[in-house]
């Protein structure tokens, strides 16, 4: 490669990760300013009335968990899925919670110690490097994985680590399909206060979802809720070379 190929290949490089970076520099400031109201606020997410505690039990639902099973939630937010995990997963079982912003950690903090939960555990990381733990039961991403630039990946990297017949579930808003286009501008201008959506309209992040998720895990289902403007997708991870682990082990 001649000298000012090379320079070109590294400033693109360098305008590529610098872009990332400011994205995820600006979701951060964002949810640094919803953290103290979230739980309140996110309520009325996407638009006020919508069934979100409904499709969030069935998330929870989709993973099959039992007693001490270990479950990571990626993107977890303030922990609104730790109280439902925690309910099935008992004080044997394990929750490993990541997630980009520490103001929404500090409001998870707040839930864990509020509940005496000691078997909760925090991890400030972007998914797209988070270094799962291997043989984990479960893995649940809700409301967040769309925002994941590298969502795909974040689907191997777990698929990779989760032990033989472990479960993969993502619940995520999409748009619907077959939408007509005035009712998909009136959906845009009433959730863009909310969220960075045109960008995400464009990346159609939960295609990536399903394909990764297709290729990763076996017996995928896919449902899509409320009028196709969310989708709950969950599959396994297949047998592997020494056979599906015994669930609820309470393994770390
Ligand atoms: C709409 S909230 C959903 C929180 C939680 N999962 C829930 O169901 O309430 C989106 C969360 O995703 C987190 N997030 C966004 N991008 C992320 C990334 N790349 N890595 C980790 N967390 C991320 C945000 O910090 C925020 O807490």
């Amino acid at each position: 490669m001649g000298a000012r190929c090379y320079r070109d290949a590294i400033e693109t490089e360098e305008h590529i990760v610098s872009q990332t970076d400011r994205t995820r520099d600006r979701l951060i400031e964002t949810y640094r300013k919803k953290a103290k109201h979230y739980d309140i606020t996110s309520r009325l997410y996407p638009v006020p009335g919508y069934p979100q505690r409904e499709q969030r039990l069935r998330a929870v639902q989709a993973l099959g968990l039992r007693a001490g099973d270990s479950v990571i939630d990626i993107a977890c937010g303030t922990g609104l899925n730790f109280p439902l995990i925690e309910e099935v997963i008992g004080p044997d079982g394990r929750i490993v919670g990541v997630d980009l912003t520490d103001a929404m950690l500090a409001q998870a903090q707040d839930r864990i110690e509020t509940n005496g939960w000691s078997n909760i555990s925090l991890v400030q990381a972007d998914a797209a490097n988070f270094d799962f733990p291997t043989e984990v039961d479960a893995i649940l991403s809700t409301y967040a994985l769309s925002q994941v630039p590298g969502c795909a990946e974040v689907i191997a990297h777990g698929a990779a680590a989760l032990s033989g017949g472990g479960r993969w579930v993502v619940l995520d808003l999409k748009v619907p399909g077959n939408t007509p286009a005035w009712l998909a501008q009136l959906g845009t201008a009433i959730v863009r206060p909310f969220a960075s959506i045109d960008e995400w309209i464009m990346r159609r992040p939960w295609e990536a979802i399903r394909a990764a998720m297709q290729e990763e895990l076996t017996d995928l289902s896919w449902t899509e809720l409320f009028f196709g403007t969310a989708f709950l997708a969950a599959g396994s991870r297949g047998p592997g070379t020494f056979g599906v682990r015994p669930r609820g082990s309470g393994h770390q």
